[in-house]
């Protein structure tokens, strides 16, 4: 029964493959796809306000190369060496966009602090994230800090996909700024440092 079932279905099948105007070639002025009208490049054209074909790209674009060239931006390292400073502009919405994308980024392991106290620090037996506030990290150069986010280290990953190099930058400011806090605190006097020790989180 099943064959026969079977056998059926072929032969419909087939047929099916034989019926005429099922598959059609199409003919060569029927080619739309390829012949439709549409602008080239610099032709003008009314239907935008501007009078141009080519649309600009929208508001904040970056373009995916802008920083390719400048070797000190891109990689974080001038001759050779790593760049002492940032090499872009410190300003405050740099060191706030930071403040942001370390706490999606690195304070998981490094902590709210940077001080390398995290839940997740915790669990990582092997290695711990460092604290970046004190230890070496502080005395490192900005380009430093800058290729460990690019490249990882260690046991920690890169972070080059989440973060483009503005980001970057701005995350190595705000490692800066948590360090300053720190030593600033340290350099209050004592009864101010308690106080603070006190009423700050
Ligand atoms: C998954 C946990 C984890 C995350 C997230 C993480 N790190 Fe790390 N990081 C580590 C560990 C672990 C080390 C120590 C690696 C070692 O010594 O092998 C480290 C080391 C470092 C160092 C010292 C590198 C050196 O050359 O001595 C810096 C600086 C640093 N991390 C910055 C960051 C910044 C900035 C971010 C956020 C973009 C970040 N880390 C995110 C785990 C992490």
């Amino acid at each position: 029964m099943k064959t026969r079932a079977l056998k059926l279905t072929m032969t419909l099948l087939l047929a099916g493959c034989e019926m005429e105007g099922v598959f059609v070639t199409p003919e060569p002025q029927d080619e739309r796809m390829v012949d439709q009208r549409r602008m080239k490049p610099f032709d003008p054209n009314p239907y935008f306000v501007d009078g141009r074909s080519m649309r600009p790209p929208p508001a904040g674009t970056i373009d995916r190369g802008a920083y390719a060239d400048e070797e000190t931006i891109a990689h974080g390292v001038d001759r050779g060496g790593y760049v002492k400073r940032i090499p872009v502009p410190r300003t405050r919405d740099l060191v706030v966009r930071g403040r942001e994308r370390f706490g999606v980024f690195c304070a998981t392991c490094h902590g709210v602090l940077g001080d390398g106290v995290s839940a997740v620090a915790e669990k990582m037996t092997l290695v711990k994230p460092r604290s970046l506030i004190d230890g070496n990290v502080p005395s490192y150069p900005d380009g430093r800090i800058f290729r460990t986010i690019t490249e990882g280290y260690g046991l920690m990953p890169p972070y080059a996909a989440q973060l483009p190099v503005m980001d970057r930058w701005a995350v190595v400011a705000y490692v800066r700024a948590l360090e300053a806090a720190v030593s600033r605190l340290d350099a209050l006097p004592p009864a101010l440092q308690a106080e603070a020790a006190r009423t700050l989180p």
